[in-house]
């Protein structure tokens, strides 16, 4: 009969594991999860006692009051958490290899392996051990081998691939209520037990038709194939918005024309500056390299062009600003709103805000920054990164951070939106041109504001996929 399982342990406590395993917890009373994390500082802030924890994500907050200290613990006592479990997520950071072989392509398996290995060397029974990181296609295989290379006798490793589905922002509700749970598993009688005894966590909240059960490997490229798709749509769409610039035709009648054909559906088809985070880019990157080892050379390339649409229109959009302010940008000031890879996270992982600011700098104009949750220091240190032969208190020369898109704009000559936070919306858009220099400009990098309102105050508004310019 399939394991009951009655004590969980989270290995990583990032975007992914520390929002997922909460909810778990939350929603499954009966269930100890214990969420580990080597990083002191992350785990100290998941235990803040006023509640300022380590990610932003609404309704986390909520789900953490609630479960913490009752059946939800968060500890850097890794080696204790394994033990005790009967199942075992392993969530820990994927990042694109930046050196060796593969480098800038292939996957950090360098942590998954650090934490398997640790499963094989203190495990004392039999566990379930879950893949939720993203990673590619064969690497429960691996963890396979190696836990059962090192398992001690009358202990049984039986792998599961669990890939999440959440998006940064939503990340709770995306729990909630998920569109699907992926479970893979061998297709023997142990991998389907497995299968079984996760599926019937899921099952105390999600619907059981909404729980899909297919083998380790579909499981590991579903995810991939997900985050490919949905990527490949936002360079579809934005392809598009190069044409309509050109052309005249509105990028946002042609998503909604498009989007009532049922085959393609109304969902994610947000022209943008260029999609952001730590997943679209990383997976496709992934995908390729994958093809690549496989010896399928035109189905990497056909992946790899959706992250070159992807940095074409990033560049494309600097390149407006700098055309539309006289061609020239030296010397000018301009505010950036948004720094995050989009609203309601104050995740920065791949931002188009960070290419855009650092085609700002090499311009040498003057930046300031603002977004309403990313920190300080994370911003200095992104574009730190982004700019590795300026030193740091160069960057600071060029860049200031303000505390308020008003305070951002004050005497700015160009306004750049780069994150669709509603609060740009709302912002009183008269205070901020009369406090501009004029003429004052506004780049719309997200569709966010209503143009045609701004014309009125008397802004030179140009947006993404609309070929009226100013
Ligand atoms: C994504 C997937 O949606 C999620 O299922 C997976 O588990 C992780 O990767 P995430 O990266 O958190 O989630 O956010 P998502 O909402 O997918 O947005 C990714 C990027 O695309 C953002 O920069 C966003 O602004 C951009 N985007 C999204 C668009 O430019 N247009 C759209 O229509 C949608
Ligand atoms: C298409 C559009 O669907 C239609 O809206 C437009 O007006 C004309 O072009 P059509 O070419 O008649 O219609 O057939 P469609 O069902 O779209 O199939 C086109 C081709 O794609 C066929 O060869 C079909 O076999 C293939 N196809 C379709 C697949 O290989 N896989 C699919 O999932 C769907
Ligand atoms: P993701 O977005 O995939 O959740 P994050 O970087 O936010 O990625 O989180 C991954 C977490 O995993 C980090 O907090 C990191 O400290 C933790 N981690 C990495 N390797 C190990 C390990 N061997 N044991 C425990 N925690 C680990």
């Amino acid at each position: 009969a399939p394991v009951k399982v009655t004590k969980i342990c989270c290995i990583g406590a990032g975007y992914v594991g520390g929002p997922t395993c909460a909810v778990i917890a939350l929603k499954c009373p009966h269930i100890t999860v214990t969420i580990v994390d080597l990083n002191q500082a992350r785990v100290d802030a998941w235990n803040s006692p006023d509640f300022a924890l380590p990610i932003y994500e609404p309704g986390l907050v909520d789900v953490v009051k609630q479960a913490r200290g009752r059946n939800l613990f968060f500890s850097t006592d890794v080696d204790k958490g394994i033990q005790e479990a009967d199942l075992i997520f392993v969530s820990v950071n994927t990042p694109t290899k930046k050196t060796g072989v593969g480098a800038g392509f292939a996957a950090d398996l360098n942590y998954v392996e650090l934490a398997t290995r640790r499963i094989a060397a203190v495990a004392t029974s039999s566990k379930i051990v879950v893949e939720k990181s993203t990673v590619p296609c064969r690497t429960a295989e691996s963890m396979r081998t190696i836990l059962e290379a090192n398992s001690k006798p009358g202990t049984r490793f039986d792998i599961l691939s669990n890939p999440e589905f959440l998006a940064e922002g939503t990340a709770i509700t995306d729990l909630f209520s998920p569109d699907r749970v992926l479970i893979g598993s061998l297709q023997t009688p142990e991998g389907k037990s497995a299968c079984q005894s996760l599926g019937d966590v899921y099952a105390n909240w999600v619907p059981k038709d909404r729980i899909l059960t297919v083998g380790l490997w579909s499981s590991e490229l579903s995810k991939l194939a997900a985050n490919a798709m949905l990527a490949q749509r936002i360079s579809s769409i934005n392809a598009l918005s190069a044409i309509c610039e050109a052309t005249g035709a509105n990028i946002d009648e042609v998503a909604h024309a498009i989007g009532f054909d049922s085959r393609i559906g109304p969902k994610f088809l947000r022209a943008s500056v260029g999609f952001g985070g730590s997943c679209f880019q990383k997976d496709i990157l992934n995908l390729v390299y994958l093809s690549e080892s496989l010896h399928l050379p035109q189905v990497a390339a056909y992946w790899r062009q959706v992250v070159e649409m992807n940095e074409y229109q990033k560049s494309r959009f600097s390149k407006t600003v700098v055309d539309t302010l006289f061609n020239t940008i030296t010397g000018k000031h301009i505010a950036v709103l948004g720094f995050a890879f989009k609203a309601d996270t104050g995740d920065t992982r791949e931002s188009a805000s960070i290419s855009l600011i650092r085609d700002f700098l090499s311009e040498r104009a003057y930046v300031t920054i603002y977004d309403p949750q990313v920190e300080e220091a994370q911003i200095w240190l992104d574009l730190s990164e982004a700019c590795p032969n300026t030193p740091l208190e160069n960057i600071k020369k060029q860049v200031t951070i303000a505390h308020s898109a008003l305070e951002a704009c004050k005497q700015k000559e160009a306004v750049v939106i780069a994150t669709e936070w509603k609060e740009f919306r709302e912002i009183n858009w008269q205070t901020v041109y009369d406090d501009m220099s004029k003429p004052a400009f506004v780049f719309d990098g997200r569709l966010l504001v209503d143009a045609d309102k701004l014309r009125k105050i008397g802004f030179k508004v140009t947006t993404i996929g609309r070929g009226e310019r100013v």
